[in-house]
């Protein structure tokens, strides 16, 4: 039998991929966690998942660029359970279009998402983590942007590098509430943003990357999703404020 979770996790873009693997590991680690996405069979799917397995989820839908919806989603959250104890902030898109027609709609539509729509999750759940000197807060970032650049997404490199910022001022802000904040740049991972020919490298071009990686192999979404639950647990309880380089050894490689 399922015994209620006393702590609760809201993840975001938890429908497929990164986001998925997390809210199941969270799941396992006995969160009630809130599976957010604009996917919404997938992200019932994954909440149905963590059920079957024995823990506690449920789905909301929810479009990081909405900002009353993602207040009003913490909120619901804080209602039952005082505060989040963990929030993952990793929806994102990355969507290809070179410089010369990187029109300024592009450009905003992907900082919406991908910076600003990890600011209105932090906004609307920091106050009661705080209150309560208790919670941690995991962002999804990139080597695109904290550690390299990325021909044809300027856009996307510069929302990934602001979350490093992010990052930074949110965990200096509230370390002083026992509130942690840090941050993920997973490398080149197996899912479907990475799968992309249109928007990515596809599945030649990741096959084709694979022997670069010191590692000799692409990421899986479960390597990143086990590092996002370490930053908020317990074990990282002196950790605030940095971003993880989680890739293989790509960047440090020759
Ligand atoms: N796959 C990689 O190689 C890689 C590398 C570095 C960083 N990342 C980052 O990891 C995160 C997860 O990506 P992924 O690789 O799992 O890709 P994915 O495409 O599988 O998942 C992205 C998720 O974000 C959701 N999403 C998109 N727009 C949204 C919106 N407006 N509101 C709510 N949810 C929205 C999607 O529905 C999806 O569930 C992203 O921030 C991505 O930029 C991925």
């Amino acid at each position: 039998m399922t015994t209620a979770a006393t702590k609760a996790a809201l993840v975001t873009g938890g429908g497929i991929g990164i986001g998925a693997a997390t809210a199941l590991v969270l799941g396992r680690e006995g969160y009630h966690v809130f599976v957010t996405d604009v996917l919404a069979p997938e992200g019932e799917a994954v909440a149905a998942a963590i059920r079957s397995a024995g823990g506690n989820a449920e789905f909301a839908r929810l479009d990081v660029t909405d900002t009353a919806a993602c207040t009003a989603v913490v909120a619901a959250a804080n209602a039952r359970f005082g505060a989040l104890s963990a929030l993952v902030v990793n929806a994102g898109i990355a969507p290809r279009a070179g410089y010369e027609i990187l029109t300024d709609e592009k450009w905003d539509e992907v900082f919406d998402i991908d910076l600003k729509g990890q600011f209105r999750l932090i906004r609307a759940a920091a106050p009661a983590m705080s209150a309560r000197r208790q919670g941690a807060i995991a962002c999804v970032s990139s080597i695109a942007g904290a550690v390299v650049g990325w021909d044809d997404h300027w856009h996307y490199s510069a929302a990934k590098a602001g979350i490093t910022g992010l990052v930074k001022a949110a965990a200096c802000e509230l370390a002083k509430h026992n509130v942690r904040v840090n941050g993920v740049a997973p490398g080149l991972i197996r899912t479907a943003q990475a799968l992309s020919v249109e928007n990515s490298m596809g599945p030649e071009g990741l096959a084709a990357a694979a022997p670069g990686v010191p590692l000799g192999r692409i990421g899986e979404a479960s390597e990143i999703a086990e590092v996002l639950a370490f930053l908020v647990s317990e074990k990282a309880s002196y950790l605030t404020g940095q971003t993880l380089v989680v890739d293989g050894g790509l960047t440090v490689g020759l």
